[in-house]
Parts: C-alpha cells; sequence; structure tokens
C-alpha cells in the first residue's frame, strides 16, 4: 500500500465521484446549444455514442438541429452538422484552437517535452510541411516507386502460384514498409527485415491502445504501451537514424529545425521523428484495406480500374510482364479518375477523422442561421460521416459506388444540399489550416499500390463475408475494419 494507505484511497475515490458528479450538473445557458447529457455522471452519451455513432446523431440532430452540445466521456463537445457552416472554425480559429489539442496530443500520446518556445518551433515544423507537396512530391513519387519495385521484387513478384493471406495484415506491412523507407530511408540490407517488422509491430501495437492514449486514463494503466512507446522512441533518435541513408526531404529539413531546439541527445527528436511515422501510416493503413476490399468485392470496380489502368500503360507505350518496369509521373496518376474515385469513396465510407477544436474563451458564434454561445474548455466537432452518410449528398450513402467521384470521364466534384453546391462534401483530411498536410502523399501511395497490385497481380477474395467499421476510433481517423479477411493473390502470366 502507498504512503496515504486505504483512507487516503478513498477519499480520493469520492473527490473523484464528487467532481463527475458536479460536471454532469451543468445546466444549459440561455443561448447556449441544446445540451444533452444522458443519466450517466461524466460518461453521458458515451454508451449509445459507441454502439451507433451515425445512428445517435442523426437521431438527435432530427431532435434538435444542426447544433447541440453532447456531454462524451467528461467531455462537452459541440457537433456543427451544418456543412454550410463549416468554415465557421476558420473564422473564428483564434477562439477555437487547434494547438491546443496538438499540445496534449504531444505530450501524453507521443512524450513529447512542451518548451518555452513551442509556438516557434511549432511555426517551423509547420513550414517543412511544404516538402510534402509540389516539386518535393514529385521526388518522393519516384522514390517511392523504386521502393515500391524493391519490395515487389524480393517478396511478391515471386509467388507464380497462388498465394493466400489476410488482406488488413498484407496493408500493413505493404503500407509500413513503403512508408518508412520513403520518408525516413533505405535500412541497409542485412537488417532490413527485422528492423523494419519489429518497428512496424510495435507500432501497431501502440496505433491500437491510441484511443485510451487520447483519453483520461494514465499510460501506467495501459499495460506496457509506455515501454513500446520508449523502444519507437529510442529507435527514431537522430544517431539511430543516421544509420539508414536516403531519408526524405521533409525529414531532413525537420531534424535540422529539431536539432535548433533540442540537444542531440534529448530524446524529444526521436518523439518528434516518431509522431511523424504515426501519423503516416495510421490512417493510410485502412484506407489501403478499405480500397482494395472494396475492388476485390466489386468486380465492375475493377474491371472499370484495369480498363484505366491498361489504357494509360498502352498510351505511354508502356508494356507489362516484362518485370517491374513503370514509370509515372505525378500528372498521368492524377488523369486516373476511377483510382482516384474509388479511394475517395473508400475515404468517405470509412472516415471518422473529426476536426476538433478547443473553446478558448466563453464567445458568441455567429452564423447565417443565428447565433450561439460557446462556453470555454468545451470541444466543437465537424463530424465527416454526418455529410458523407448524407443521402442529400450521395445517393445511396451506405453503398460503395466506385464512380461516386467521376462523371463523364472527369473527376466530380459537383455535390449539392438543399439545392445549393457544397464547398465541402469530402472531409477525411480536415479542412482549413490544419488541413492534413500529408493528404497529396497518402493518395499517392494508396493509389501506387492498387495500380502495382492491379497490374502484375491476379487477386480474388477467398472469403465471402461483409466487413463492417469496428467504431474502434470514433473521431480519431479512418476506421479498422471488424476482422480481416483471406484474399489471394499471384502473378500474371
Ligand atoms: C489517408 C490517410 C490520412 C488521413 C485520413 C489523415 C487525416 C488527418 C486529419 C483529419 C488531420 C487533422 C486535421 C485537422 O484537425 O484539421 C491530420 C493531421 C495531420 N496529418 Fe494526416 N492523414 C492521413 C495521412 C497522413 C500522412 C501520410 C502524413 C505524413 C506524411 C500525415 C501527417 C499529418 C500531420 C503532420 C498532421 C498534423 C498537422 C498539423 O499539426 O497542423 N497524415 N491528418
Amino acid at each position: 500500500m502507498g504512503p496515504f494507505g486505504l483512507p487516503g484511497l478513498a477519499l480520493a475515490a469520492a473527490l473523484l465521484l464528487l467532481f463527475l458528479c458536479l460536471r454532469a450538473r451543468r445546466s444549459r445557458r440561455p443561448g447556449e446549444p441544446p445540451l444533452i447529457k444522458g443519466w450517466l455522471p461524466y460518461f453521458g452519451m458515451t454508451m449509445k455514442f459507441q454502439k451507433d455513432p451515425l445512428g445517435l446523431i442523426r437521431t438527435l440532430q432530427k431532435q434538435y438541429g444542426d447544433i447541440f452540445t453532447i456531454l462524451l466521456g467528461g467531455k462537452y463537445i459541440t457537433f456543427i452538422l451544418d456543412p454550410f457552416q463549416y468554415q465557421l472554425l476558420n473564422k473564428y480559429h483564434k477562439k477555437l484552437s487547434f494547438q491546443r489539442l496538438t499540445r496534449k496530443l504531444s505530450v501524453r500520446v507521443f512524450s513529447i517535452k512542451i518548451l518555452e518556445n513551442y509556438e516557434d518551433l511549432d511555426h517551423e515544423l509547420h513550414g517543412a510541411y511544404q516538402f510534402l507537396q509540389g516539386k518535393s512530391l514529385d521526388i518522393i513519387l519516384e522514390d517511392m516507386l523504386q521502393n515500391i519495385k524493391q519490395t515487389f521484387e524480393s517478396q511478391l513478384l515471386k509467388t507464380t502460384n497462388w498465394n493466400k493471406t489476410q488482406m488488413l495484415t498484407f496493408c500493413c506491412t505493404m503500407v509500413f514498409e513503403i512508408t518508412f523507407t520513403t520518408m525516413y530511408g533505405k535500412v541497409p540490407e542485412d537488417d532490413r527485415k527485422t528492423f523494419i517488422s519489429e518497428l512496424r509491430d510495435n507500432i501497431l501495437k501502440f496505433d491500437d491502445k491510441f484511443p485510451y492514449l487520447m483519453s483520461d486514463i494514465p499510460i501506467v494503466f495501459l499495460r506496457n504501451v509506455k515501454s513500446i512507446r520508449e523502444k519507437l522512441i529510442k529507435c527514431m533518435t537522430p544517431e539511430e537514424l543516421a544509420k539508414i541513408p536516403g531519408s526524405s526531404e521533409v525529414v531532413q529539413k525537420r531534424q535540422d529545425i529539431l536539432e535548433k531546439y533540442y540537444g542531440l541527445e534529448d530524446l524529444d527528436i526521436g518523439a518528434h521523428h516518431f509522431a511523424l511515422l504515426w501519423a503516416s501510416i495510421a490512417n493510410s493503413i485502412p484506407v489501403m484495406f478499405w480500397a482494395m476490399y472494396y475492388v476485390l468485392r466489386h468486380p465492375e470496380a475493377a474491371e472499370a480500374l484495369r480498363d484505366e489502368i491498361d489504357h494509360l500503360l498502352q498510351s505511354t507505350g508502356q508494356k507489362k510482364g516484362s518485370g517491374f518496369s513503370l514509370h509515372l509521373t505525378r500528372e498521368q496518376l492524377d488523369s486516373l479518375v476511377c483510382l482516384e474515385s474509388i479511394i475517395f469513396e473508400a475515404l468517405r465510407l470509412s472516415s471518422y477523422s473529426s476536426t476538433i477544436r478547443f473553446v478558448e474563451e466563453d464567445f458568441i458564434l455567429s452564423s447565417d442561421t443565428g447565433d450561439c454561445s460557446l462556453r470555454k474548455g468545451d470541444l466543437v466537432a465537424i463530424f465527416p460521416p454526418a455529410i458523407h452518410g448524407d443521402p442529400e449528398v450521395f445517393e445511396a450513402p451506405e453503398e460503395f459506388r466506385f464512380d461516386r467521384f467521376m462523371e463523364d470521364g472527369k473527376k466530380k466534384t459537383t455535390f449539392y444540399k438543399r439545392g445549393k453546391r457544397l464547398k465541402f462534401y469530402l472531409v477525411p483530411f480536415g479542412f482549413g489550416a490544419n488541413k492534413c498536410p500529408g493528404r497529396f502523399l497518402a493518395v499517392m501511395e494508396i493509389k501506387l499500390l492498387l495500380l502495382v497490385l492491379l497490374t502484375y497481380f491476379d487477386l480474388e477474395l477467398v472469403e465471402n463475408k461483409s466487413i463492417k467499421l469496428n467504431y474502434t476510433r470514433l473521431f480519431f481517423g479512418i476506421q479498422y475494419p471488424n476482422s480481416d479477411i483471406l484474399f489471394r493473390y499471384k502473378v500474371k502470366s
């Protein structure tokens, strides 16, 4: 028993209970959005939300309109559901803070020390995200194609007979290896397999506990997550990364910036690198899974995609079946509208990556539809499934339709609600100043992997089961499938 003994523990528990009950006693002030607290102190509507998130939000929307506040896991969250009001988050960006949340994420989840001049550091690190776009992305594309070639030639292109494997496991392996080697460099051949697979397994174990790390549960209660995190950070210190040649411009630039703020021996540099590595795979893996799963489950999608790819390869004089010899520019990748439509449709159906902001002070949010008061300390959320699953915007929204984002052979960007054209209809990457800086890289990587798989392999699902979202990462990204599924592949003869 610790220094305070049983009476101390009992007192702490009583104080905690009192705090929870007091927090739940909050009542709606004049001008505030409708308040839904449920009957459980602290947890509020959490159980109902976890069971059927979109169903609950829809029911409340019918009852209370497009803006209301719910108590979820000790947090009061105001949902803004009208897509024409999403830009309010940008308009009030000084009062609705993103930094407050990322700081918490940095400390709690990634163990990054917040320096006094954190804002300057944050600003410089944001500047480095330019190396995930434009000309730098062309360099990343070339490098990524080389890495895909190397990974496929050393492993998959040797499989002339049918090979059976689990799809999610396959996607984890592929996406992790390609992303890591493209961003952080080529691990020398001797250590490559062990290093990559250990790092991957550890980061996946860590990621599995991510929703808990974001909650108020202390990390010591999350089994061995703390020690896994320490291992991951130690793998990504400047000293360790220096052993891996060929890192990307964005990683090099970040290293230069971090060295100005931390000492070279500081583990915080490793923690920053680890945080970016996590961001670069955590959502891309499940998107790759969903895109692949839908293509294999919908033969009409696979056929249209194969036609589109064949057409591109023929028109650029590239022959199939003579080893891995793909050369693609970003413009060529961009011209594959069916491929893009499939990926966007996979994102539409799986994204719960909510845009969440912290209310810095009490203030009145004025919109076209009226004013409402927001309370300091609450959160405000844009909830993608509400727009992605809106039947007025997307016909039969629960169905996968590979050509939903295509029209007359071109990209479709016109979607309407209440007869008005929508600016924001697909928001898996957030929007505004803090929109995901890795979005171009993520879509490009998934395009390349699907293209290579369909070009060089025959692919089939082995099991006939319908896979659903598992809802373990509500608010935090792309949902994982509720089960893995077997598929088989063989190199095309
Ligand atoms: C399909 C894959 C991905 C999805 C769905 C996704 C989604 C998101 C979302 C929703 C945000 C928060 C935006 C906001 O709150 O306004 C975000 C932030 C971020 N993402 Fe991604 N992301 C993906 C892939 C990537 C990749 C590949 C990278 C890196 C190469 C990356 C790096 C980041 C970073 C660094 C941030 C924080 C930005 C900031 O601090 O302003 N993401 N992402």
